[in-house]
């Protein structure tokens, strides 16, 4: 499996996501903005993975403050600067929030900097391994609910690149085909920035998983013609009654799924969470360049004068979710019992 980060020497090197399946390049970034420019430019992407990366931005930063007078109002503007960096993937805001909060922590109970940097740094290794701990568990309940012979379709990469390692809904593919369950899996490529073809793809093709690679307007016909009888995708942010944003494409997807009497689940860890909106209306939406959509790799696809909408994200309504696999067990309808429900329980275990 593919290491999508790493912390070495106080310095964070990301795996260059941007250049994949063609080469394999790393980027060390020694300081918090580079950390930054790296979620803004998708090097690193997926949303557990940008938490996590968010994660060790907080402690590259917190050395950068430790420098100034005020420690912790430089670091609270570091924390914002890195959550400014993509706004839909509430696990950013969630990783860089909880990394602060101790620093505050720390700080009241009158801890030096440099005593509440080591600290910090402990705390991003844990968000770090227990991302990959709670995949895996998230993988065996989604394996469970998965039919003997499954033939599965998937939107963007919800993969080890856009985690710590295993993955979301990848998770349970690989759980999947370890318990010789899985026949094969359908990924969408995912237009505009093909994380489904050059990414997902990638990643089975690594550990002989069979994968077929479909362009994203082949989805519905794919589910009528070739026998798929689950769709698991990935999450970027759940509103308190299930209303799922995940990657552009990923709302048809649900809908062609319903159409085919299909189950669509989303897998994705309790960081994904936002207990705070109360439905997806209220989920940021983050629109990225007409380029995007106009080129691909500076391929000129579309006449320049040519309008553009390229919204990253779109929001597959609670109604069209057969379930939403996480580290705690499966949650279905009726969504906002059972996600108030999810939310005690996680409340109770801190
Ligand atoms: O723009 P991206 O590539 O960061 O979008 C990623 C997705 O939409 C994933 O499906 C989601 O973050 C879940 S990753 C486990």
């Amino acid at each position: 499996m593919i290491d999508t980060m790493r912390w070495e020497n106080g310095k964070l090197v990301l795996l260059d996501q941007t250049k994949l399946p063609q080469a394999t390049e790393l980027i060390t970034c020694e300081d918090y903005k580079r950390v930054k420019v790296a979620i803004k430019r998708l090097e690193v992407r997926g949303a557990p993975a940008i938490g996590a990366a968010a994660g060790f931005g907080m402690v590259l930063g917190a050395r950068e403050a430790a420098k100034r007078p005020d420690f912790l109002g430089t670091l609270n503007k570091i924390k914002d600067d890195l959550i400014s960096a993509r706004p839909t993937a509430v696990n950013l805001e969630w990783a860089a929030k909880k990394v602060y909060a101790l620093a505050v922590k720390l700080n009241g109970e009158g801890l030096a900097p440099f005593k509440i940097i080591a600290e910090l740094e402990k705390l991003a290794v844990k968000i770090y391994n227990d991302d990959i701990a709670i995949n895996k568990r998230m993988g065996e309940y989604g394996a469970e609910v998965l039919p003997q012979n499954t033939v599965l379709l998937t939107h963007c990469n919800a993969g080890a690149l856009a985690t710590c390692g295993w993955g979301t809904a990848l998770g349970v593919v690989r759980e999947a085909h370890k318990q010789g369950k899985l026949l094969m899996v359908y990924a969408d490529e995912t237009r505009p920035l093909l994380q489904g073809a050059r990414l997902t793809a990638y990643e089975l093709v690594e550990d002989n998983i069979p994968v077929t690679v479909i362009t994203d307007g082949m989805a519905a016909w794919t589910m009528k013609t070739k026998g798929i009888n689950a769709v698991v995708v990935g999450a970027d942010r759940i509103a308190a009654n299930g209303d799922t944003a995940n990657k552009i494409g990923t709302y048809g997807v649900a809908l062609a799924a319903k159409a085919h009497g299909i189950p669509f689940y989303i897998a994705a860890p309790t960081s994904t969470f936002d207990f705070t909106l109360a439905s997806g209306e209220q989920i940021p939406i983050e629109e990225r360049s007409a380029d995007e959509v106009k080129q691909f790799r500076s391929e000129v696809t579309a006449p320049a004068k040519a309008l553009t909408f390229n919204p990253s994200f779109d929001v597959t309504p609670a109604e069209l979710i057969a379930g939403i696999i996480t580290e705690y067990g499966v949650v279905t309808a009726p969504y906002a019992e059972n996600i108030k429900l999810l939310q005690a329980q996680i409340k109770e275990e801190l």
